[in-house]
């Protein structure tokens, strides 16, 4: 059967005598003609079998699993060393980049800062369209973390992006043109979306955030042809004076008391992560802390305030909630479990078991049984002080005392900004490990002691002055090798600074990561040994993803130093010799035949002063600055990075003023229109991809 996009089956023997029938073919054919493009054929059967279709990276975390996992090979930990800059993308923008692209058939979807969304070629890194929401700038208020956006979605010929003032929208995926959009907040409120999309049954699922000022959490699902609203559901009662919406709002009401928390919103913002298990047919959303943090003000007569820092399972074809998992009941600490979850098969004591798995700002790593919410396990994969551990029996965390600052000061691991954050982990099913962007930062809460609704402004309880001392502590990440059936550290690589990018896992037995300090790197996923590392150009958060465009395997990653941390981290989020460009930096593995002769000739003799800047640089310099002017990392400068002007320049250089420092003088063979040339090479040096 022949089946028409425009609604009529026709048999395939009467095609033709039904083409010249039937004018709506007209319409039919001309999709069926180029029938080779993944993102019309994006439907929901393609979507459940997207790890099949490993060329491409179509949903966020690649399937609806959210494994992060590539089965590619191509590029693996015994050719590495062969990876290089394929092509930059400068978004033309700064402020953080968040983004997990989308990839099909060679083209690349992605988001930058304010909501943009950009369509390049996967394999050359020009731009196909761009398309500018145009949030209006004051909106930045509204947003606790910075002008974000984790991504887009795509499903049947459109992609799907939703902006900081609380819009989706659906653009044709072709052309980037606009087909419809709509408010999905009430814009009298803080709320803000940086999330990205997901797509599940013809339905586009949205949450938002806006809990450190004060709104309450709920997610939607929106029709993907129509942008109809399908359902709705909230995640925290509102006034009970007014009723409620259904009757898991009536039962969580019964754990708020006390307070007037609808004043301000109660929170538990959806604000990233999803999965969806399309065999149990149920979607997992995380939901956030609580509005305001501090639960003596927001419900002073206790209660674990359900369902904040939750992972909510959902009929998607109404919203209704099948089940929910608490992680941090009665949160104080902004402890939200929006943090990725990944779902996955394990055989436990000889059961297989549908897990899911979240290691969420409170420091535990948790494996529920996915069908139904019971806990597995739960252990502490960075330093707890706030809970002893999770009582296995309970599935309830056993709370250490006066770690709530009830009364005074409490000094806790982790904080606000989490043992884990939104950047995205990993699971290999090779290696069965999953890698985790984790971190210790030293947190200090008190409660604000004039505490006072202030519409608009943030709304936390707590008193911010106490966060200048976090300043003086070391704050530290590393990427976590952690066994979720064990649940134990495998193996650890540490860095300077938290706030490093997600992870990918490939096949090639391969772990990515970008860092804090713009650096892109990659591991053996087995033995955590670093195989390779290249610049970034300025501090990665996001993750990367991996795809094959003519058969040639491509990793990319979304560069741009920010987000709550880099904006809030003072001294410990301080980066150097690294910029603010937003990029999507893309790799692959360089040819390593030898060049033919004709082409190194080819090189030798092209035009131009740079060129000849470069001849020159090489002739007299390089042996002791480095080929290409790339310092070798010894005490000689980089010239790239000096700071010395053309004048001061010139004078070292002829006049060897700092001859006896071991830099020879070399007036003899160079003319100030020779030093001229070498400074303009290295200049441009400075501006290619990768530089410092
Ligand atoms: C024999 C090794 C050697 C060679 C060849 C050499 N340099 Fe240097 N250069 C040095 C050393 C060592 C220093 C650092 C001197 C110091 O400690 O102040 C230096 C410093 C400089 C500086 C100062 C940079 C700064 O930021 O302070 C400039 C400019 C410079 N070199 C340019 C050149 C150029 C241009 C050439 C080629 C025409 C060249 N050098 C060739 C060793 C060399």
């Amino acid at each position: 059967m022949f089946r028409c996009p425009a609604g009529a089956t026709i048999a395939r023997s009467l095609l033709f005598t039904a083409f010249s029938i039937c004018a709506l073919c007209i319409v039919c054919f001309a999709p069926a003609a180029q029938a080779g493009n993944t993102i019309e054929r994006l439907d929901d059967a393609a979507l459940r079998n997207a790890d099949r279709d490993t060329a491409n990276w179509l949903s966020h975390g690649r399937t609806y699993s959210e494994q992060r996992f590539s089965p590619l090979n191509q590029i693996n930990d015994r050719n590495i060393r062969k990876l290089q800059l394929a092509w930059e993308f400068k978004t033309g923008q700064t402020r953080g980049h968040e983004a997990t692209p989308i990839v099909a058939d060679g083209v690349m979807y992605f988001t930058g800062a304010w909501s943009v969304i950009f369509a390049v070629n996967a394999v050359t890194g020009e731009m196909i369209w761009k398309h500018d929401p145009e949030v209006p700038k004051e909106t930045a208020q509204k947003a606790c973390c910075d002008v974000v956006n984790r991504g887009v979605a795509a499903y049947r010929e459109r992609i799907y992006s939703a902006t900081l003032d609380g819009r989706l929208l659906a653009l044709d995926a072709t052309t980037g043109k606009l087909e419809w959009e709509v408010v999905t907040v009430d814009r009298s409120k803080p709320y803000t979306v940086t999330g990205a999309p997901r797509i599940v049954k013809g339905k586009v699922i949205i949450g938002n955030g806006g809990a450190e000022l004060g709104v309450r959490g709920y997610f939607s699902a929106y029709h993907a042809t129509t942008g109809e609203l399908v359902w709705r559901t909230y995640t925290v009662p509102g006034d009970p004076a007014a009723g409620f919406e259904s009757e898991a709002m009536e039962k969580a009401a019964q754990t708020w008391s006390g307070g007037e928390w609808w004043k301000v919103g109660g929170g538990g913002t959806a604000w990233d992560s999803m999965a969806y298990d399309p065999e149990l047919d149920l979607l997992y959303v995380g939901t956030g802390n609580g509005s305001p943090w501090s639960r003596h003000e927001r419900s002073p007569g206790g209660g674990d305030n359900l369902y904040l820092s939750s992972i909510l399972a959902v009929d998607p074809d109404d919203g209704v909630i099948q089940w929910h998992y608490q992680t941090t009941p009665g949160d104080t600490w902004d402890f939200t479990a929006t943090q990725h979850m990944i779902l996955a098969d394990f055989t436990i004591e000889g059961e297989t078991r549908k897990v899911i798995m979240q290691a969420p700002k409170n420091g535990f790593f948790y494996v529920l049984d996915r069908t139904d919410g019971t806990l597995v396990s739960a252990e502490k994969y960075v330093t707890v002080t706030w809970a002893d551990r999770v009582d296995p029996e309970t599935g309830r965390p056993v709370e250490v005392p006066g770690q709530d600052f009830k009364d005074g000061l409490a000094v806790v691991k982790p904080t606000p900004f989490g043992g884990h954050n939104w950047q995205p982990m990993s699971f290999s099913p090779k290696t069965g490990l999953v890698y985790i962007p984790a971190q210790e930062v030293l947190g200090v809460y008190r409660r604000g002691d004039d505490y006072e609704y202030r519409p608009g402004q943030w709304n936390t309880g707590t008193d911010f002055n106490v966060y200048s001392l976090l300043t003086r502590h070391v704050a530290t990440g590393h990427l976590l090798a952690w066994d979720p059936i064990q649940q134990k550290e495998i193996w650890r690589h540490p860095y300077a600074m938290p706030w490093n990018g997600g992870t990918l896992a490939t096949a090639g037995n391969l772990v990515f990561q970008g860092t804090a300090d713009g650096r892109f790197l990659a591991f053996n996923a087995e033995t955590g040994k670093q195989l390779w590392e290249d610049h970034a150009g300025t501090g990665v958060i996001a993750a990367p993803v991996t795809f094959l465009a003519d058969g040639k395997q491509y990793v990319s990653i979304v560069a741009g130093w920010g987000g709550a941390f880099a904006l809030a981290g003072g001294e410990a989020a301080k980066v150097s010799n690294v910029g603010t460009a937003g990029r999507v930096l893309t790799f692959a593995l360089v040819d390593d035949s030898a060049p033919s002769n004709d082409a190194i000739e080819e090189l030798l003799t092209a035009e131009g002063a740079l060129q000849d800047g470069e001849r020159l640089f090489h002739k007299y310099c390089a042996v002791c600055h480095g080929a290409s002017g790339v310092a070798g990392g010894t005490s000689i400068p980089d010239l790239r990075r000096t700071t010395v002007p053309y004048s001061a320049f010139d004078v070292i250089v002829r006049q060897g003023t700092l001859a006896t420092e071991g830099m020879p003088g070399f007036g003899q063979y160079l003319t100030p229109e020779g030093t001229r040339l070498i400074k303009d090479y290295l200049e441009h040096q400075a501006t290619r991809p990768g530089a410092p």
